[in-house]
């Protein structure tokens, strides 16, 4: 069985409010996106495709894959506008593995035990997501920010990456959710693999693809699937860098680790 991963450090880091992208500024000396793709380096993953910004190919190779000797990196390849475009330039790019991990190139606390769970779990499921019980009440707001909902906390998961699954599934489910987008899909178009898809789904994401709004891997197969994704444990550690005071938690977690 082969696993590939696809690391995305394609994005621009708005929240962060740096002029450094986020996934290159440097934690304990290294690179933020240093840490991911060491953990897949010392991983039974295969091969590592990294997606990176536009004109940033070159960088990555230099500063990222030459200078720390990573040797499992097949791909550097730009990345497009949102994350979900991201994805499917990085799954373009892989031939051959059965599954991927599709990981955050701004989460540097990825682990050998956070990536064996997702191993164990796709092969058992066909997708899974690493995930944490929430903390906090989470709660619904209206429009004009009032509560509207207080659902069962027991019951809730923060999401986070890696996101695995079978290759031909996530494959599948992502071409579709780009061509509805590109309006290139004919209604009655015939998929290789469309046993995976369920018809009905992709009818209806087709039709309303403009309110659907894509923020993770799983949701895409819950749009146009009916194959269930498992929650995996991530852990409380594998923390996104997203805002400034992201990075003192993480520099702190570092410490913690050595
Ligand atoms: N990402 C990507 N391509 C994009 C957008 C995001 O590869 N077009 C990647 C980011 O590099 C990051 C991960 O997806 O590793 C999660 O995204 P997020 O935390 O939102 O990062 P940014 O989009 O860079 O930050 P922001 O939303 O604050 O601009
Ligand atoms: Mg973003």
């Amino acid at each position: 069985e082969v696993f590939a991963a696809v690391v995305l450090a394609a994005g621009r880091g708005k929240r962060m409010e740096s002029s450094v992208h986020k996934q290159y500024l440097l934690l304990h000396e290294k690179p933020v996106l240093y840490y991911a793709l060491k953990a897949f380096e010392e991983s039974p993953v295969q091969e590592i495709v990294l997606v990176v910004g536009k004109g940033e190919i070159e960088y990555c190779q230099k500063e990222i894959v030459e200078k720390y000797g990573f040797q499992k990196i097949s791909h550097i390849i730009e990345g497009g506008a949102e994350r979900y475009h991201s994805v499917y330039c990085g799954l373009k790019a892989i031939k051959g593995a059965d599954y991927v991990l599709i990981h955050d190139g701004a989460r540097p606390f990825l682990d050998e035990e956070i990536i064996k769970r997702n191993i164990q779990a796709v092969r058992e499921y066909q997708a899974c997501v690493a995930g944490m019980p929430v903390k906090d009440t989470i709660k619904i707001s209206d429009e004009e920010e009032f509560a509207a909902a207080t659902p069962d906390r027991s019951k809730l998961w923060m999401i986070q990456t890696p996101q695995t699954f079978s290759y031909e599934l996530i494959y599948q489910a992502y071409r579709v959710l780009i061509t509805s987008e590109e309006n290139t899909a004919e209604p009655e178009q015939t998929l290789p693999y469309d046993s995976l898809l369920n018809k009905q789904k992709v009818k209806k994401l087709q039709e309303n693809r403009g309110q659907v709004h894509v923020t993770d891997d799983a949701m895409v197969v819950e749009l146009l699937t009916d194959i269930p994704v498992k929650l995996v444990r991530g852990s409380y550690q594998n923390i996104k860098i997203t805002t400034p005071e992201d990075l003192k938690i993480a520099e702190a977690l570092c410490e913690k680790k050595q």
